[in-house]
């Protein structure tokens, strides 16, 4: 239903069907909607007056891009998990963190808000800003609406990758459905001060009062030991991936599950572009998950804004393209692999006489929105060849 719209409107269509097979819907995840009651992958839900999920939003339900060989989202969930595999080991050398990627998306109310403290009548709340399967039950806004179940269970170390929903405009850096990544690590008074032997005397815990630097439970050691371990650990997240001359800036911030709390701004053509929010975890959302020992950090970042760098992609759409001009520039098995999004180069031939060079590219037209006509590209493609011309100083064919 969604996604049909992709598919029309298109002109000189050519198919890679590597690409193409490569995007179909898992089938398990099968979505349906009557009169009051929603089915969502075999678990029915009944309508009230908070549902205002749509058949086109439970469409995308299922696909898990993230997962998908090839996918730019995969590659750089990969990326990304590699880097923290390397970073954080144990003393055996293996990965500390675990990751876990296919986790429903329908969350209760209490996981994705109440869990993380956050107030009843917070605005992220609204209906205006989410999908509601019901009064109890949406479909998850981040992917911290996970990270109290995973600390219950005892994990200290853990991922979490996933789709997320939010209500909003579409343009070509918003669409209601985009992809996140959460880490979390909550470590112990040794783990924090053990290779320290000056610092042996400190605790993790202290009764201060609340300030901007600290929550009134921590000592502020500990604090500023876990803020420099998620700095240093994000922003060479962000020199790994995007090079060492990356302009980056940190913020402050506030969420209601962190405190501190920032954000990690990286500059794209001149602009600052916010690329993820961190902090110190709210030590009550510890001890609701019975974890009384242990102090922690967490972060999350939105992989379609990481990718959309990494890879030059313009328009956030793209990534619900099943276009084979899109994903056959990410059909390669090494996710370190450079890739500059482009249109692509078909053909070239050089004149044996007359030593010119003609270049033949392929460009497919495709409203995010609605099918197009010949009329309408036709007014596109000319533009194209004018502008073409003037610049590159090149004779359009
Ligand atoms: N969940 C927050 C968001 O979606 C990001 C975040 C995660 C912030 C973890 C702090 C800690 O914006």
């Amino acid at each position: 239903m969604g996604l049909q719209r992709f598919t029309s409107g298109t002109v000189r269509y050519q198919s890679h069907w590597n690409a193409i097979q490569l995007f179909r819907r898992i089938s398990t995840s099968t979505v349906t909607c009557s009169d009051n009651k929603i089915n969502i992958g075999g678990k029915e839900y009944e309508k009230d007056h908070m549902t205002n999920i749509t058949p086109r939003i439970l469409s995308h339900i299922g696909w898990n891009l993230h997962s998908r060989k090839y996918h730019p989202l995969c590659h750089i969930r990969q990326r990304i998990v590699n880097y923290m595999y390397d970073r954080f080991l144990n003393p055996r050398g293996n990965p500390l963190f675990s990751v876990f990627d296919s986790i429903n998306p329908v969350v209760t109310v209490d996981q994705n808000f109440d869990s993380l403290l956050i107030p009843k009548d917070h605005i992220s709340r609204k209906k205006s800003d989410n999908y509601y399967v019901n009064q109890n039950t949406l479909l998850r806004a981040h992917t911290s609406a996970h990270q109290t179940e995973f600390m219950k269970m005892g994990l200290d170390n853990f991922i979490v990758v996933g789709d997320v929903y939010r209500r909003d405009e579409i343009d070509s850096s918003h669409y209601p459905v985009f992809h996140q990544l959460e880490g979390v690590r909550l470590c112990t008074e040794k783990e924090v001060y053990g290779n320290h032997q000056d610092m042996k005397k400190y605790k993790l815990f202290e009764n201060v009062e609340r300030t901007a630097e600290r929550q009134g439970v921590h000592h502020i050691e500990a604090v500023m030991y876990l803020e420099k371990d998620l700095k240093n650990c994000l922003a060479g997240l962000a020199t790994h991936l995007f090079g060492k001359d990356v302009e980056y800036r940190w913020v402050d911030a506030y969420f209601p599950f962190t405190h501190p709390s920032w954000e990690l701004e990286v500059k794209i053509e001149d602009a600052w572009i916010e690329l993820l929010g961190c902090g110190i975890i709210e030590q009550e959302i510890l001890a609701n998950a019975a974890v009384n020992d242990k102090i922690g950090w967490a972060f999350g970042l939105g992989l379609e804004r990481w990718a959309m760098k990494l890879y030059s992609i313009p328009d956030i759409r793209l990534f619900w393209s099943r276009d084979s001009g899109f994903l056959s520039q990410f059909q390669f098995e090494d996710p370190t692999t450079s890739v500059t999004y482009k249109v692509s180069l078909i053909d070239s031939f050089t004149h044996p006489k007359t030593k010119r060079t003609s270049h033949c590219y392929r460009i497919v037209y495709r409203h995010m929105e609605r099918p197009l006509s010949q009329k309408e590209v036709n007014v596109i493609h000319k533009k194209i060849e004018e502008l073409a011309a003037e610049r590159f100083k090149v004779t359009i064919r």
